[in-house]
């Protein structure tokens, strides 16, 4: 086992290291500058995407999580209308599905019991379904009608990391793919956005190349019994996944909060010297939630942001800032959940705790 850990002490902090590769990897071959995404396992016609009325994502775990970012992505990239659901829950609610839904599981292991039902459960009800799986030749990658392999490699810390980013780069590869069969963006536009995702596996590799910064806010926080995130917009869906992580790897109690829904419900929980994790990669939303820092600063909290490099403001008001390379709002996910990845290690080894296992969880849940 040290051998296959390759000089990492455990699995999940050398997945996090091998996400430049297996982000390249990911992109070889589908994204290149000049021309239009190509996706060998999806045969999706402009007519075929011209007839469906909406597009529900369905995932569970991390897979879920990646899936909030494919509706924002592909809502804006496409303009088709897109609901998300975890699996287990969208099985039972008796949804509306026809040929006029299109519906794209994401499942890292391709066997994850509740998502291999709902994406059965589509196509008898005539649905198209599109699998974005790891795993070459799993049940979810066979019995989809197309697919769209994440090139991670083999993950087998429990909790997801370079599978997660991964699947980003899927979701943002057919976001783009069907916003050019259906001109719903300006090509100009699109080819930044390739050009960008292509710098992204350098500036991931920027952001793990020094980590001392997130280990000492992680030792800072690692007593803590309960943490908040906090973001708006893509900075949410940040929040959400970097709290899953935080807690399946370190069982601290956290939540994610959309800055806005704070007056509603969890400022009532802050005082003084609570743990606020802060994202804020979204431009146009800075400044809103820069006024939800300083309201849980001002009682009492302690911050740590996630920004980039030409936000200074946020450095008056936080006590931890953590700087990630510029880059496009749409797409800052894939580098702004990468330290907050690390920190979650960091806690979790600060705590002692069986990182690559944490207790009573288990990668690939086959059973209901
Ligand atoms: C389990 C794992 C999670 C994973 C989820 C979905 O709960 O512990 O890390 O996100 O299953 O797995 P899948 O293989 O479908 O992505």
């Amino acid at each position: 086992e040290s051998a296959e850990k390759g000089g990492y002490a455990h699995f999940t902090i050398k997945e996090i290291y091998e996400q430049p590769k297996a982000l390249k990897d990911t992109m070889t071959g589908r994204i290149v500058p000049g021309k239009k995404v190509k996706l060998d396992d999806i045969h999706i016609t402009k007519e075929m995407l011209e007839d469906y009325s909406r597009i529900y994502i369905i995932a569970c775990g991390t897979a879920y999580n990646a899936g909030l970012i494919g509706k924002v992505a592909i809502e804006n990239l496409a303009r088709i209308p897109v609901e998300v659901d975890v699996a287990s829950e969208f099985r039972y609610r008796n949804p509306i599905i026809d040929a006029k839904t299109l519906v794209i599981v994401i499942s890292q292991s391709g066997e994850t019991a509740d998502t291999l039902a709902v994406s059965r459960e589509a196509q008898k009800f005539g649905a198209r379904v599109i699998a974005i799986t790891n795993v070459v030749g799993s049940s979810i990658a066979r019995e989809a009608d197309d697919v769209f392999y994440t090139w991670a490699g083999p993950e087998i810390g429990v909790a997801s990391t370079k599978a997660y980013l991964t699947m980003l780069v899927a979701i943002y590869s057919i976001g783009i793919y069907f916003a050019e069969l259906l001109g719903t963006q300006q090509e100009s536009y699109l080819e930044n956005l390739k050009k960008e995702l292509l710098t992204l596996p350098e500036k991931v590799a920027s952001i793990i190349a020094d980590t001392t910064r997130i280990e000492h806010f992680a030792d800072k926080i690692h007593t803590e019994k309960d943490v908040f995130f906090l973001g708006r917009g893509l900075d949410y869906q940040i929040a959400v996944e970097a709290s899953l992580k935080l807690k399946e790897l370190s069982y601290i109690h956290s939540e994610a909060y959309p800055g806005g829904e704070l007056k509603h419900g969890s400022i009532a929980l802050i005082e003084d010297d609570i743990t606020v994790i802060a994202s804020l990669t979204q431009r146009d939303l800075l400044e809103k939630m820069q006024s939800n820092i300083k309201e849980v600063v001002s009682r009492g909290a302690k911050v740590m942001a996630i920004t980039f490099e030409d936000n200074h403001d946020v450095e008056h008001f936080s006590d931890e800032v953590i700087i990630i390379p510029n880059t496009m709002d749409l797409i800052a996910p894939i580098l702004a959940v990468v330290p907050l990845q690390l920190l979650a290690y960091y806690v979790a080894l600060y705590k002692g705790l069986d990182v690559d296992k944490p207790r009573n969880l288990a990668k690939s849940v086959t059973v209901e």
